[in-house]
């Protein structure tokens, strides 16, 4: 599958306010400065779709991007930044957790991880949370060009070490790179497994 077309169709404070559509959604979440807004526009090609920035807290609003005028791309405000004061975090907190358990037309989220670091708390219980909340996920590993790949491999092994502790089966997974594009055809292919399911 290809990207033909990739519209921002609007930016939305909660789930009630997002577009009034039934097309299937695949939302992006993870920690701040993840690489989330950066991969959206790695897989769609334009890298001014979504807005990006070296600075962590930039996507504070769930944002939907039309794709090929047949399904959404969702890039959502990250948690886990520390520089936040306890009213926002709730808020982004609520906003994040609103759009996954309320938004029927959500069919997956990835999950994104840092492939640099070790598994996080906060990831690890994100991703529990969706477990327990029924959500069908799969996780991404970002950053893949900071690393060499043995490197990408021993981390990418630690990760499915740590999963396989709590879980009976290691969720679908990618390598990403936003900067090298590594990874497009298989996050894209996997979307389109599920569209045509
Ligand atoms: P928030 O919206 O703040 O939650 O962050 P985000 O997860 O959307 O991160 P964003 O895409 O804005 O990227 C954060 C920083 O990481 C930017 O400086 C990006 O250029 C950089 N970055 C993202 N993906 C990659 C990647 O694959 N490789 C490298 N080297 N840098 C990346
Ligand atoms: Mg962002």
């Amino acid at each position: 599958m290809d990207i033909k077309t990739a519209e921002f169709t609007l930016s939305a404070p909660r789930v009630s306010m997002c577009p009034n559509d039934t097309k299937p959604e695949y939302a992006f979440i993870g920690r701040s400065n993840v690489g989330k807004s950066s991969l959206i526009n790695m897989l769609s090609r334009n890298k001014k779709l979504a807005k990006t920035s070296s600075t962590p807290g930039k996507t504070l609003l769930i944002n939907h991007f039309l794709i090929n005028r047949e399904w959404y791309l969702v890039d959502l405000p990250g948690y886990g930044y520390a520089k936040r004061s306890k009213t926002e975090v709730a808020k982004l907190d609520q906003m994040i957790r609103g759009y996954i358990l309320e938004r029927e037309q959500l069919v997956n989220v990835f999950v994104l991880v840092d492939i640099r670091l070790e598994p996080q708390k906060i990831d690890l219980e994100f991703i529990n949370w969706l477990g327990l909340s029924s959500i069908p996920f799969a996780i991404i590993f970002t950053k893949a060009d900071k690393l060499s790949e043995g490197k990408v491999k021993a981390s990418v092994d630690a990760y499915v070490r740590k999963m396989l502790e709590t879980w009976e089966e290691m969720p679908p997974y990618f390598v990403t790179s936003s900067e090298k594009a590594r990874g497009r055809d298989e996050v894209l292919d996997y979307i389109d497994q599920i569209n045509k399911s």
